[in-house]
């Protein structure tokens, strides 16, 4: 259930998603102009989301299919009708010159930095020069720009149609993603769009949406209830529970599980932490019960499951000693709905126990007061609630912990083997000062092995798998190109210092194919 809806205070840009690689990247973009986005999925779109939502513009994304094939993602007719600005990038453009009577086809593809030529000016190109690098990524073209509208803008290899206009409305269309830093001038153009032909004012501020958010918590939950938080340590679930304290004061239950799937130090280090923040938690100490319901279990999505059953078990448990608990506080963040599936017509990903998978008999409402936030944001929002800087740049560290990250059956040792591992990538990350620059840096241990030789003898041991990404927002996410030395001398610390290993292997896949954790 959601218990705020942000965009009845800001002007808004609705972008409709048809899959594109890019879409939260324009949906940040436009947030760091101080301007409100939501991002819809094409089935989910609608007249009742015009109505509530009042955009004042619409953008529509890229997306992987071609525009003349059968069950193409579509929009409806009467979209091009409502006087709205629009603005087609990519996938979006093609299917604004088709839907106004344009002929998109299969092209030569143009793929990276491509130079366009401006050859009319209009306000979306202001402070480009004449000729600039932008970013493209498309196989289709349109052949022929629609009628009544004028072409902006060429590809200066191809000639094919960069951006174009509708003559007599706000319509545009860029076959190239302003959204990608490589289009050197892509942000302004956003910018023109967005401040100057949307006429959006820019009141979406981090600063100010911390007293916003606590106002509505404020307003939300009536006076004689109280709010559970389970909180972990990491930076959602730090800010949602500092918000409801700034909200409710000591109405604020909170507690932290330790389900034995933690780092090492991980509990010590994560209570002083909040201590220093004013918040202490009611410990609880549940490695026995989830490592037991663990045992023998290697799906995935069952361990998430089981973990998520198991902390809503805890929750009641806490609310049976506490009848005034009548809320589930949630650090939920706008990525994870979408991956979670809990958006209509998006596919589940994961089931990020905390979005998809509360048990129905868990008798609590939930309020999740930074649903709406992207992670670049949460972490502004807790600098600006004076989150020390370590805390609001930590890693992100999944709610079921190392169960992700042991492929197969959870046991002991393969744990150990995980949280020792995971220490020394950490450790040796921070001595080459590269720690803050990843977004996340860990282990994996299955049950594959590998023969080695230790001390002149055969050893048969674990394979350890290093996954080190870089990222914006976990949606999309590129291996990071970590120095050699770096790498050997985990490898060399993994496999001398963990008995049982005897392989250690990077991770060199991108999210998507793969996913950032493996499970
Ligand atoms: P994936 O593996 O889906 O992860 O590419 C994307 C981001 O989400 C984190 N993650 C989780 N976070 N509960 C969480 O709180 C979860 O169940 C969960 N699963 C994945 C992951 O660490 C990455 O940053």
């Amino acid at each position: 259930m959601s218990v705020w809806k942000p965009y009845k205070e800001h002007d808004t840009i609705v972008i409709i998603n048809f899959g594109g690689q890019y879409t939260h990247l324009i949906s940040r973009r436009i947030r760091e102009l101080n301007v409100y986005t939501e991002v819809i999925h094409h089935f989910q779109f609608n007249e009742d989301i015009i109505n509530e939502v009042k955009p004042k513009a619409i953008i529509l994304s890229g997306g992987p299919k071609s525009v003349y094939e059968e069950n193409a993602p579509k929009i409806p007719y009467w979209v091009l009708d409502l006087n709205l600005p629009i603005l087609g990038i990519c996938y979006g453009h093609q299917l604004l010159a088709q839907m106004l009577g344009g002929i998109v086809k299969r092209g030569l593809g143009e793929y990276g930095r491509i130079k366009i030529k401006i050859i009319r000016r209009d306000i979306i190109f202001d402070g480009w020069n004449d000729e600039e690098d932008v970013w493209m990524s498309h196989g289709d073209y349109v052949a022929q720009a629609p009628k009544n509208s004028e072409v902006l803008a060429i590809s200066k290899a191809t000639g094919y149609i960069a951006a174009f206009k509708v003559m007599d409305k706000p319509i545009y269309g860029v076959q190239f993603h302003p959204e990608v830093v490589h289009t050197t001038k892509g942000r302004l153009l956003l910018e023109k769009f967005v401040k100057h032909v949307a006429a959006c004012k820019p009141t979406w501020n981090i600063a100010d949406i911390a007293s916003k958010i606590i106002k509505k918590v404020k307003e939300t939950i009536p006076e004689n209830e109280k709010v559970l938080c389970a909180v972990s340590g990491g930076v959602d679930s730090t800010v949602t529970a500092l918000v409801l304290k700034k909200a409710i004061g000591d109405r604020l239950v909170t507690v932290f599980v330790d389900h034995g799937l933690l780092r090492e130090g991980e509990v010590d280090e994560v209570l002083r932490n909040l201590k220093s923040l004013g918040i202490n938690p009611i410990f609880i100490d549940a490695r026995e019960r989830f490592l037991s319901r663990l045992r023998n279990v290697v799906d995935c999505e069952e361990k998430r499951r089981i973990i998520g059953e198991e902390f809503a078990k805890i929750f009641c448990e806490v609310t049976r000693n506490d009848p005034s608990i009548k809320w589930l506080a949630q650090g939920t963040t706008y990525p994870d709905v979408i991956e979670s599936g809990a958006v209509p017509g998006a596919d589940r990903i994961k089931s990020h126990h905390n979005v998809a998978g509360l048990p129905k008999w868990l008798n609590l409402k939930v309020i999740e007061p930074l649903k709406y936030l992207y992670k670049d944001e949460v972490r502004a929002l807790a600098l600006s609630l004076g989150v020390p800087w370590e805390i609001a740049y930590r890693h992100p560290f999944p709610g079921p912990g190392l169960a992700v990250r042991i492929i197969g059956e959870i046991t002991e040792e393969k744990l150990e083997i995980a949280r020792k591992a995971a220490k020394i990538v950490e450790e040796e990350l921070r001595k080459a000062g590269l720690y803050y620059k990843v977004w996340q840096a860990f282990t994996v241990v299955g049950d594959d092995k590998w023969v080695g030789v230790k001390g002149d003898r055969r050893a048969v041991g674990y394979i350890v798998i290093v996954r080190i990404v870089e990222s914006e927002d976990g949606m999309t996410a590129d291996w990071s190109r970590i120095p050699y030395d770096v790498l050997e001398k985990i490898s060399n610390r993994i496999t001398s210092e963990i008995e049982k290993v005897t392989m250690v292997t990077y991770a060199i896949t991108t999210k998507p194919p793969s996913t950032i954790e493996p499970c």
